[in-house]
């Protein structure tokens, strides 16, 4: 037995998949255009991002990044805690503790890191992380890493919350209850004022991991919380800048006591360098912007609409709520990878999905740079290959 043992199993699938349609992960962008991305030498509808509010290369935020590249060069060269720490954090700390109406924030060099740090440092082994089956990765990363007990409930499923946490409520530890704002790989929302409700009954502390609603949803791009009024109850929020705010890094948002803790001993945070300047100075433009054109996330969820509307109605199975994420459901891996190559051969990149990340899907996520253009060459391109992928039988399963 050998350690690459599995690297040999796993190559032999890769093999396999790539001869049949080429590799589905890692597609190199040599450029993108206002139309979309540049691949293989050919232009493609870009479906595939979670630029969200469509500002990751508008010219303000560049000009941005560029102009802290200039004023502080490439790197910080070291974690916040020693010597990375800018003004820029600071100001971008304070005006999202401002806009996401908490009392404090603390930015971390991506939106991983900071679910791995907020969880890892909160927790302890006598604590139960009680989580949606289908939070991200993050999340369940730093909850292992805490050495809390782990337990799940099923998605969005206030009863099941409630039967976990009625389980573990003689327990000596506390409990705390992390769901996603947005459900990233489902595209739904989460009912945030009924799962709020029981932890609170069971004398919970909740998390909400908000990466695809923060700058999109509720009011001015406030987030999910705030769109469901609730942004006073849930005790801590993440947030990440690669995806609305056209960046890289995260945050989290809480009490200022709590805040000063995580900032003392979130090791994601005082091992790991600080995010750069540049990336800095851009996901503070881009919550300006976000505050002040607040149709941008209208704009995206509207035309996750529209795609849905039109991929129902040639027949194919698509799941998603009123945000700007969509995904299509396919009966299996390799489906999914032939569905993928098919509409990307038309011009259109989406992600492809698979165990055990999510069960078969092709996951679409609109911008609110999307033209009607665009649209209409999604919706062609799955019109086109429509007669191979659509089963009318399984809506009979
Ligand atoms: C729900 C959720 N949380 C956290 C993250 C991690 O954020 P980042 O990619 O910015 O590190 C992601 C990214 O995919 C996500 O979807």
């Amino acid at each position: 037995m050998s350690l690459f043992d599995k690297c040999r199993a796993f190559r032999a699938y890769a093999e396999t998949v790539r001869q049949a349609v080429g590799d589905p992960f890692y597609p190199p962008v040599q450029r993108y255009t206002a139309e979309g991305a540049v691949m293989g030498n050919e232009p493609r509808a870009m479906f595939g991002g979670n630029n969200y509010l469509g500002l990751a290369r508008d010219a303000r935020v560049v000009a941005a990044g560029v102009q802290a590249l200039e004023r502080y060069g490439t790197s910080s060269t070291g974690s916040r805690s020693m010597n990375g720490n800018l003004a820029l954090h600071e100001t971008l700390e304070a005006e999202l503790a401002d806009f996401f109406g908490k009392p404090a924030a603390l930015v971390f060099a991506t939106g991983y890191q900071t679910n791995l740090g907020v969880l890892s440092s909160m927790c302890r082994a006598q604590d139960t992380v009680v989580v949606d089956e289908y939070v991200h990765a993050s999340l369940l990363d730093g909850a292992r890493l805490s050495g809390a007990r782990v337990r799940s409930f099923l998605h969005s499923d206030p009863r099941d919350l409630a039967r976990v946490l009625e389980a573990h409520s003689d327990t000596a530890g506390n409990l705390l209850v992390v769901v996603d704002g947005v459900y990233s790989m489902e595209g739904d929302i989460a009912p945030l004022p009924e799962l709020v409700a029981v932890a609170r009954r069971q004398g919970a502390t909740v998390l909400v991991d908000d990466a695809h609603g923060a700058g999109v949803l509720g009011r001015e791009g406030r987030g999910t919380c705030s769109l469901h009024g609730v942004a006073t109850d849930v005790d801590l929020i993440t947030v990440t800048f690669s995806k609305a705010f056209a960046s890289v890094g995260g945050a989290v948002l809480g009490d200022a006591e709590a805040v000063d803790y995580m900032r003392y001993t979130a090791r994601s945070q005082l091992y790991s360098a600080a995010s750069t300047p540049a990336d800095t100075a851009a996901a503070l433009a881009a919550l300006r912007i976000a505050r002040t054109e607040p149709w941008r996330g209208e704009h995206a969820v509207a035309h996750a609409r529209r795609l849905a509307s039109g991929l129902a109605g040639m027949g194919y199975r698509v799941v998603g709520g009123a945000t700007p994420i969509r995904c299509v459901r396919f009966r299996d891996d390799l489906q999914v990878f032939k569905a993928w190559r098919a509409v990307m051969d038309a011009g259109v990149y989406t992600n492809p999905v698979v165990p055990p990340v999510a069960s078969p899907r092709l996951r679409l996520s609109c911008t609110a740079a999307h033209t009607e253009q665009d649209l209409t060459r999604a919706l062609d391109a799955f019109e086109r290959v429509a007669a191979a992928f659509v089963d009318p039988r399984e809506d009979e399963r």
